[in-house]
């Protein structure tokens, strides 16, 4: 079972500068929450507790504002900066010390996930014992993404990082399982053209050893990547669109954890005081 869950939060914006030049991309609103309670949210669906964010240098305090350490969300939250955005796998040297022996579940931080059976599967996924997962989703635009190509036992047989010309129409989204190894092979890895250590890459390594298998977020399930201002605002829309509709909200942790008996009346009137006046505390007290 894996207990352990990663959220890659750093990067420069600079694809959303001049919003990303003082306040970091994860921390930007999607619709009425920072764009990174989507991604935790993510993990605390799969039962995850204990949970590593890797930040900017010199970001950290923004992140603790939201997030803090002592938290009333019932989850364990450590922090580390990351000196440069040296690239996804990065993660795992980074997170050496937090991920032990242990396997873990890496989550991208401007990655939005959601769907009936979303946590039935993310579930399952925190089973793996060797190898790796992925999870792939069909889009309209693969050339944007990592891409895989899969055969008729539904196997990935190539992976390719935004190719030009793109093998399917499966994209490799921002949610990857791993066995212990990925630290080990994290720092095998050289850096590609574009001076970064590549998840594919990393994913490659697991191919080659017949040890990568793939999940489908099919067309029920939604998976949007917010990494630039179009895609943010597009994900803002359907996540208000939800919510306003239903009168439910996507991505309260606080529901997550009460839902999950993490925590208690007492710790989400605890949250409600902190909110303050807002719309999100009365939703709170509805609960
Ligand atoms: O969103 C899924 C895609 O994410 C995958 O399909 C690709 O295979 C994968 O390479 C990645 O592509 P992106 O070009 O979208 O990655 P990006 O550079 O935008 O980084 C994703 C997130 O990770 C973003 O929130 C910033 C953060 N990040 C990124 C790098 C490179 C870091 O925290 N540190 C880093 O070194």
């Amino acid at each position: 079972m894996i207990k352990k869950g990663i959220i890659l939060a750093g990067g420069m914006g600079t694809r959303m500068s001049p919003l990303t030049k003082a306040v970091n991309k994860q921390l930007l609103p999607l619709h009425d929450k920072p764009l990174i309670y989507y991604p935790l949210s993510v993990l605390m669906l799969a039962g995850i507790k204990n949970i590593l964010i890797i930040v900017n240098k010199g970001q950290l305090n923004q992140f603790r504002k939201i997030i803090p350490e002592k938290n009333n969300f019932g989850i364990k939250i450590e922090y580390k900066e990351q000196l440069s955005p040296r690239g996804l796998p990065d993660a795992f040297i980074i997170g050496e010390k937090f991920i032990g022996k242990d396997n873990v579940v890496l989550i991208l931080g401007d990655n939005f996930f959601y769907g009936q059976s979303l946590t039935k599967t993310l579930v399952k996924s925190t089973k793996l014992k060797k190898g790796a997962k992925i999870f792939l989703h069909p889009v309209k635009k693969p050339n944007a993404y990592g891409v895989a190509k899969i055969n008729k036992n539904k196997k990935v047989i190539s992976l390719v990082e935004k190719p030009k010309k793109p093998m399917s129409n499966l994209a490799v989204t921002g949610i990857y399982f791993f066995d212990n190894n990925v630290i080990k092979f994290a720092k095998k890895i050289k850096p590609s053209k574009r001076k970064e250590l590549e998840i594919i890459d990393l994913l490659k390594i697991y191919k080659s050893k017949k040890k990568l298998s793939a999940e489908f977020i099919g067309r029920g399930g939604t998976w949007l990547d917010a990494g630039n201002i179009n895609d943010l605002y597009d994900a803002s829309s359907y996540v208000s669109a939800i919510e306003n509709r239903q009168g439910l909200k996507i991505g309260c942790i606080e529901e997550i954890a009460f839902k999950k008996k993490w925590i208690s009346k007492k710790d989400i009137q605890k949250s409600i005081i902190q909110y303050g006046n807002c719309e999100y505390a009365a939703y709170l007290k509805k609960l």
